[in-house]
C-alpha cells in the first residue's frame, strides 16, 4: 500500500508513460491472477500520488486480447488504488466523435469473447452477480467532466462504447452493425475492464481519445486506417490530456 495514493491511470495504445510523473517508483506487484503489463510507476503529479500503468506493456508487446486485466487492476488495487481513469484508444463510429476528441462513455456493449471477465472463477470466490446496468462509476465521470470544464478541455459527455476482440480493426459492415446497436466509439480495450473494476470494487471511468474514424465511418469511406494516423492523432489529441489531468488532481480532495 502506499501512503495517499488513490487515483491510478491506466494507458492505452500510443499512452505508454506519463509526463511530468516526479519522484517516480516502480512497482511490479505479483498478483494472485499473474503479472501485470509492465510496472505501475508510482509518483506525484501536481502534489498529488498517482499511479500510471500501461495496458499493453510499455513496448506495446501485449495485444488486446491477451491483456491481463485482472493483473492489471489487482495490481493497483494492492498499490491503493481505489479510483481508475481508463485512457482508452478508440475508433469514432457518431457524428460526434470524430478523430482527436476526448469522450467520456456512460455506457458500453461488450462484442469481445474468450477473455477471462471475472473474478469470480478462483476456487472458493463467490459467484458475484454485480450490477452493471450504469457501467461507469457516476462520481468519477463527474469529477473528470468537472475537470474538462475547468481546465477548458473539449470533452464529450457519453457515448456507447463497443469493446471489439481485435487486435485486426473491423469489417465495415461490423460497425454498419455496431452504429446500429448504438455504439459511438469502438476500441478493443473497454471490456473487461471495466467490468473487472466493478466486481473488484474500484471506481472507474473511461477517458476515451479517438484516433480515426472507425471503418467506413467517416467521409471517405475507402479510407485505409494506418497505424502512423491513429498515434499521430492520439498525440494531438492527449495535448489536452495534462491540463484536464491537473484539475482532476486538484479538484478536491477525493481525486
Ligand atoms: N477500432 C477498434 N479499436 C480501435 C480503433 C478502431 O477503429 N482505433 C483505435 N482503436
Amino acid at each position: 500500500m502506499i501512503p495517499g495514493l488513490e487515483l491510478a491511470l491506466i494507458g492505452g495504445t500510443g499512452l505508454y508513460q506519463l509526463a511530468g510523473l516526479e519522484d517516480a517508483e516502480t512497482h511490479q506487484p505479483v498478483t494472485r491472477y499473474g503479472a501485470p503489463s509492465g510496472p505501475a510507476h508510482v509518483g506525484t503529479l501536481h502534489g498529488r500520488r498517482i499511479a500510471f500503468l500501461a495496458r499493453h506493456g510499455e513496448g506495446h508487446s501485449v495485444p488486446p486480447h491477451r491483456v491481463n486485466y485482472r493483473a492489471n487492476l489487482a495490481a493497483l488495487q494492492s498499490l491503493g488504488a481505489r479510483r481508475v481513469l481508463a485512457l482508452n484508444t478508440v475508433g469514432g463510429i457518431g457524428a460526434d466523435f470524430g478523430p482527436r476528441v476526448l469522450a467520456c462513455p456512460d455506457q458500453l456493449i461488450d462484442y469481445t469473447w474468450g477473455r477471462i471477465s471475472t473474478v469470480c472463477e478462483e476456487p472458493g470466490t463467490d459467484v458475484l452477480h454485480v450490477d452493471f446496468g450504469e457501467p461507469y462509476s457516476r462520481g468519477l465521470r463527474r469529477q473528470v467532466l468537472a475537470a474538462a470544464q475547468r481546465s477548458g478541455t473539449a470533452l464529450v459527455d457519453g457515448g456507447c462504447y463497443g469493446a471489439t476482440q481485435g487486435p485486426r480493426l473491423e469489417t465495415r459492415a461490423e460497425i454498419a452493425r455496431m452504429r446500429r446497436d448504438g455504439c459511438d466509439l469502438v476500441g478493443m480495450t473497454g471490456m473487461p475492464e471495466a467490468g473487472l473494476a466493478r466486481e473488484m470494487g474500484l471506481d472507474y471511468a473511461c477517458l476515451a481519445i479517438v484516433a480515426n474514424w472507425a471503418a467506413g465511418a467517416g467521409p471517405d469511406p475507402d479510407e485505409v486506417i494506418t497505424l502512423q494516423d491513429v498515434l499521430d492523432n492520439v498525440a494531438a489529441a492527449s495535448a489536452g490530456l495534462p491540463g484536464l489531468l491537473e484539475a482532476l488532481l486538484q479538484g478536491n480532495g477525493n481525486a
